[in-house]
């Protein structure tokens, strides 16, 4: 039976823009067009932004009404906070058939130094707290949530080409990314009853997609950017989102594979 006609319990991670808002969106849709219309189930975002956070709850509600939807505002590079925030969040008063959480929460790190010029271990730090740490602190919060409870569970890492390929000018983000794949790898195997996936959701016009365009210090990975923009050459949020709900609807993946949207 799809995840969608069951009770779910969903956390998403970068919940307030860009790919994290088009997941949020998506997965209020299958539940509406679900066979319980989305009646007792729960949406759980996160993002450091209450205003955005605020406007994506009034989409929520029109997509899905019947969708419980709590939304909070997280420094999630503040690691010892966040965790408190989110063991908080993600306390479950009922029982759910599903849980999923979404890891989308990301920064590309400081997109003006190269590996050689990398200096700044505090700011080195914070993005791998940001990226890595987080993820695996806020991980084992929710899987210890639904310990020893028949809920069946997901974990997606939303992962990027980059875990597996080295691009010049984005050290931070490739070693980030490498790390969470492996993390997820790991977990597969030590929790064969979760089911873990990796998933690249392709190149999208986001903040972080300007960012990258906009501020790398390395010429051709601006040109190549700005080149895929002019060109639309990439895969809106929508479109992407829409192809992980496939996958998790059909739940057909390999437990811990790295799964890129040019494979579908
Ligand atoms: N765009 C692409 O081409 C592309 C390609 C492959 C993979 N991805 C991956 O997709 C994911 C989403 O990226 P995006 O393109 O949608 O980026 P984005 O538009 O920059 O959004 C990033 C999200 O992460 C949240 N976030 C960032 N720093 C945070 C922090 N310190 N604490 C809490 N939340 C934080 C942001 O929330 P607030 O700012 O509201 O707090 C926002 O919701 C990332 O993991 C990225 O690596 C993107």
């Amino acid at each position: 039976m799809s995840i969608f006609n069951q009770k779910c319990a969903f956390f998403v991670t970068g919940a307030s823009r860009g790919y994290g808002r088009a997941i949020a969106l998506a997965l209020a849709k299958e539940l509406a067009e679900g066979e319980l219309l989305g009646e007792g189930s729960l949406l759980v975002g996160t993002s450091r932004c209450q205003e955005r956070l605020d406007s994506l709850k009034e989409e929520l509600a029109f997509v899905c009404p019947k969708l419980v939807v709590r939304l909070r505002c997280v420094e999630i590079s503040d690691v010892a906070s966040m965790a408190e925030v989110f063991c908080d969040l993600v306390k479950v008063e009922h029982a759910y058939d599903v849980a999923a959480i979404v890891h989308n929460a990301g920064s590309a790190g400081d997109l003006t130094v190269s590996c050689l010029q990398q200096t700044d271990a505090g700011a080195v730090q914070k993005a791998l707290d940001l990226n890595i740490n987080s993820l695996l602190q806020l991980n084992g919060a929710f899987l210890r949530q639904f310990e020893s409870t028949p809920t069946t569970l997901f974990v997606v890492n939303i992962t990027s080409l980059l875990a597996v390929e080295a691009f010049p000018g984005l050290h931070i983000y490739c070693l980030a990314k490498a790390a969470r794949d492996m993390y997820i790898k790991v977990l597969a195997k030590e929790q064969p009853s979760v089911r873990c996936l990796n998933w690249a959701p392709g190149p999208m016009p986001t903040d972080l997609f300007d960012e990258i365009k906009t501020q790398s210090f390395r010429s051709d990975i601006r040109d190549s950017f700005a080149k895929m923009a002019d060109e639309k050459s990439f895969v809106t949020c929508a479109a992407s989102s829409s192809k992980l709900m496939g996958l998790l609807r059909d739940n057909k993946f390999e437990s811990g594979s790295h799964i890129d949207i040019y494979d579908l």
